[in-house]
Order: structure tokens, then C-alpha cells, then sequence
């Protein structure tokens, strides 16, 4: 068992459920490579708990906590201070210890453009669809936007939702946004950000199995476990040359929260291989 001492900085996760989250794991690995004194705890808070949780953790000089679902909006108005990137995505998954309160970052941004960047594509000037209008379709969004996309659709079981995420996105570029129905098909990229695929829905994809992935280049769901979903199966199948689960985008974000933390981890590409390794359950 690791072994804490008097000068054992503390972090967490809280979201809800939290029980399959794999960040105690990945913070703890870096903890080790670079040799910090650090505890990374899971914390299962329900919504109604959010504004006493983030209180109570400051009080206890909680040094950072990562927000995971379904908290990644609600956290904000018990924040002190956002930083511009998490402002214009408007959602966090980041939270940095300063005397007043927390400040709120968005490291789920940074993870999705060195997702896409691994597979050695861009947003440039691309086609993008996106499944999904929560807290990761967000990042989702504005990492597409701002690098660059040419067109981004959106599709989600309450439209409302898909076209708030519209026009929050349009508030701060000037982008061509489509909310539809049903997805779609010719987009260079695919996003898939719901939890259709993930837990109770394990086996279901958010498109119909005659969807086609024509001209499609790169399949992404954010998802991780299972490791191939339903969607990615079908991507596969139909012949999309870059297909990806959300394990890449899992490391990099945790890199990137580890470095507003403690320290930039180099090699990111090098971790997200060997965590695989240790932490793939299927
Ligand atoms: P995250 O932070 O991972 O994005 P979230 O904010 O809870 O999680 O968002 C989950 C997304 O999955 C939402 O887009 C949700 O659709 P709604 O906006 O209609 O709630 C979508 N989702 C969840 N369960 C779904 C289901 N059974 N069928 C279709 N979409 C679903």
C-alpha cells in the first residue's frame, strides 16, 4: 500500500457514479514519475452535494479535483474564477486550489486536439459531426471550432440541448452549425460524446446500423470502456481508416491536469501506451 506522511498532498475526482474512473490510476502513475508526495481520491458526490463538497474540499486544502460526470456545468457557479479556455467552453473538469476558491479549467479541450492530432489529422478546414450535447460534447465542439473546422453538426436525444450547445459555440465563432435529427453522413470527423455505448447502454450505438461512414476519416467516441463500442465496431467495419477510443483522450486530459498541478509529463504518447497496458480491463 502506497504511504503518506504528514506532507502528502491531497487531489481527487468527484463525479457520479465515479466508481469506474480510472484517473486514481493515471494520477497515481504520474505521481510516481515524477516522484511527488501526492493522494489522488475518488469522491462520489451526487448533484445536491456539489456546493458543500467544493466548500468542504477547499476548507481541507484539497490542492486540485477533476469533475466528471455529470457535474462538469454544475461545478461552475461555486468557482471563484475560470480560466478563458474553460469560460468559452463553458464546462470544467479541472480545479486548481487558490486561497479565495477554486478556479476552473478545462483540460477535456486539450485532450480532444491531441486526440485527433495522434491519428496525424487537424480540424482544419475539416467536416465534424458530433454525437452528444453534454459536458464532453462541449469541449468537443469548441476544440473543433477553434481549430479551425469548416462545418460542425450536431445530434442529440433533446434537440434543445444540441442547439443551446449551437449557439454557444456561435457566440464565439463564426462557424457553420447544423443541428439535426439524425446524424448525417459524409463528415471527415466523427465525435462521439454520449454515454449511449457505456454501462447499461454497453452494446448500443447512437447511429442506426445502416448509417454509412462514407468519406468519414477518422471515428472517434469518447468512451473507454469497453474499449471497442458498438459505434467503433461499426466504423471499423465500414472501413474508416482512423478509428479511436476515449483512452488517449483519458491520459491527455489527465496529463494536462497533472501540469496545471505539479508538473508538465512529457511523452505523453509513451504513458498513454503503458497505461493501456496496466489498465485495460475488457
Ligand atoms: P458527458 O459529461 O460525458 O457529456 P452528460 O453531460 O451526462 O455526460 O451527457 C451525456 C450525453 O449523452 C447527452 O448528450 C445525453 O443526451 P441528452 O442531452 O438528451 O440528455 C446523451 N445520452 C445519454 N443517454 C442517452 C440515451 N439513452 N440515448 C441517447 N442519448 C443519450
Amino acid at each position: 500500500m502506497q504511504t503518506f506522511n504528514g506532507k502528502t498532498l491531497v487531489y481527487g475526482v468527484i463525479g457520479d457514479p465515479i466508481g469506474h474512473s480510472l484517473s486514481p490510476q493515471i494520477h497515481g502513475y504520474f505521481a510516481d514519475l515524477c516522484g511527488i508526495n501526492m493522494a489522488y481520491v475518488p469522491f462520489h458526490v451526487k448533484n445536491e452535494n456539489i456546493p458543500d463538497a467544493i466548500k468542504g474540499a477547499h476548507a481541507l486544502g484539497i490542492k486540485g479535483l477533476n469533475v466528471t460526470v455529470p457535474h462538469k456545468k454544475a461545478v461552475i457557479p461555486h468557482l471563484v474564477k475560470l480560466d478563458k479556455t474553460a469560460e468559452k467552453i463553458g464546462a470544467v473538469n479541472t480545479l486548481v486550489w487558490s486561497d479565495d476558491g477554486y478556479i476552473g479549467y478545462n483540460t477535456d479541450y486539450a485532450g480532444i486536439k491531441k486526440t485527433v492530432a495522434s491519428k496525424g489529422l487537424t480540424f482544419k478546414d475539416k467536416s465534424v459531426i458530433i454525437t452528444g450535447a453534454g459536458g464532453s460534447a462541449y469541449p468537443a465542439a469548441v476544440s473543433a471550432a477553434d481549430g479551425g473546422a469548416k462545418k460542425i453538426a450536431l445530434v442529440n436525444r433533446t434537440k434543445e440541448n444540441a442547439e443551446n450547445l449551437a449557439s454557444h459555440v456561435k457566440s464565439y465563432y463564426n462557424i457553420e452549425m447544423e443541428v439535426t435529427d439524425t446524424a448525417a453522413s459524409g463528415f471527415d470527423i466523427f465525435i462521439q460524446t454520449t454515454t449511449v455505448g457505456f454501462g447499461a447502454l454497453e452494446g448500443q450505438s447512437p447511429v442506426p446500423d445502416d448509417y454509412s461512414f462514407d468519406g468519414t476519416q477518422l471515428a472517434f467516441d469518447i468512451i473507454f470502456t469497453p474499449q471497442e463500442t458498438a459505434f467503433l465496431r461499426h466504423a471499423k467495419k465500414s472501413g474508416v481508416p482512423n478509428v479511436i477510443n476515449g483512452f488517449p483522450m483519458l491520459v491527455y486530459q489527465a496529463a494536462e491536469s497533472f501540469g496545471l498541478w505539479q508538473e508538465n509529463i512529457p511523452n505523453e504518447d509513451a504513458h498513454v501506451t503503458e497505461l493501456e497496458k496496466r489498465l485495460y480491463i475488457n
